[in-house]
């Protein structure tokens, strides 16, 4: 054992989907053992190669102070519920649907410690809704995280209205030592902060799109050239700081009431998903892609993920704060 594998924390995750291999990866390369818990055959059968190519890529990008064998070192899958039985968190990442979540929740609480802290990646199910089906509301939070897990700082930790604080701020401190900068919502929203602005601006593409004021190419020109060019340096309030908020004060009064209020469906992702479209997966989405193309799109961003986290990385708020200091 390496001195940076001492003190380790013994971490569950179930569901090895997408999200479920890319939170494993970072819990693997901040120094975790983990524990990936696999009782559906395919998973079983591709999660070790898909983490391994995560800690692979991690590796090469200079992410993981960990060669690939010690990070491997520190994983065992399997099928096993009583393989938790050591976990201090369990992670929860499964299909986004009620009724799997209810079930795995049991299966886990069968074999988990009463001290082990429970956790769910559910992106928009409240988490005072899944709190119902846990014996011990008091230590079951959201842990929402973003893909990829591992180049993302981005980490929402959510109370629910029986939560004990004190656990979500215990979870805060190990997320910060994950290397996270980690988000505390201390009352249940759905959607939390991430989501609820994000799908914000989706309504609102959407309108533009749907009402002929611009087409789907031109609306992802603006989020990438706009947003895109100041979001990864500070965020919304902080950038109406530095950019003369008076002006936001001003053009908020005319501007809010045109904006789009929808609250159903948009027709275009509903024809799109209705048809069978999955973007990229199976080529068929907003755009249409070729096998070659889908490829690409996903080895670019995979790319791309690295080297935006490195260059934010080089601008933490308190860069500015130091060099304020130094005056
Ligand atoms: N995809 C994202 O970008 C993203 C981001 C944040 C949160 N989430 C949330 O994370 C969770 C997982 O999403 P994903 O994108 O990884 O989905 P996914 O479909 O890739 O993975 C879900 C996994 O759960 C497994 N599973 C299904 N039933 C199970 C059961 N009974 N026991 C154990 N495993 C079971 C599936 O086999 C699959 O591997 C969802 O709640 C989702 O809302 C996803």
């Amino acid at each position: 054992m390496t001195k940076h594998q001492e003190n380790i924390t013994e971490v569950g995750v179930i569901g090895l989907g997408l999200m479920g291999c890319s939170i494993i990866t970072a819990l693997l390369v901040a120094g975790n053992k983990v524990i990936a818990l696999a009782p559906i055959a395919s998973d079983l059968e591709n999660a070790h190669h898909k983490i391994q190519h995560n800690l692979q890529s991690a590796n090469d990008h200079g992410f993981s102070k960990f060669t690939l064998d010690e990070n491997l070192s520190r994983l065992i899958i399997s099928d096993n519920y009583s393989d938790l039985k050591n976990c201090e968190i369990v992670m929860e990442c499964v299909t986004e649907n009620l009724e799997i979540k209810k079930q795995v929740y049991a299966q886990i609480e069968n074999h988990i410690d009463v001290n082990a802290i429970l956790t769910t990646n559910t992106s928009a199910i409240p988490i005072t809704v899944l709190k119902d089906f846990v014996k011990y509301p008091n230590r079951f939070l959201g842990m929402h995280w973003a893909e990829p897990s591992y180049t993302t700082k981005f980490l929402e930790i959510i109370c629910s209205s029986e939560t004990d604080i004190k656990i979500a701020e215990y979870l805060y401190e190990m997320a910060t030592k994950w290397g996270k900068e980690p988000t505390l919502v201390r009352k249940d929203i759905r959607g939390f902060i991430t989501n609820r602005i994000m799908y914000a601006m989706y309504r609102e593409a959407f309108f533009l799109v749907e009402n002929g004021y611009a087409t789907v190419e031109d609306v992802d020109r603006t989020c990438r050239n706009d947003g895109g060019h100041w979001m990864p340096f500070c965020g919304l309030f902080r950038y109406m700081d530095i950019t003369g908020l008076p002006a936001y004060y001003t053009v908020m009064k005319d501007l809010f009431p045109t904006l789009s209020n929808q609250t159903t469906v948009p027709k275009l992702i509903e024809n799109i998903a209705e048809n069978g479209g999955k973007g990229i997966l199976n080529g068929k989405g907003f755009y249409d892609y070729t096998p070659e193309e889908a490829k690409e799109w996903e080895k670019a961003y995979e790319e791309f993920a690295f080297e935006i986290s490195r260059l934010s990385s080089k601008y933490p708020i308190d860069l500015i704060e130091k060099r304020l200091s130094k005056k």
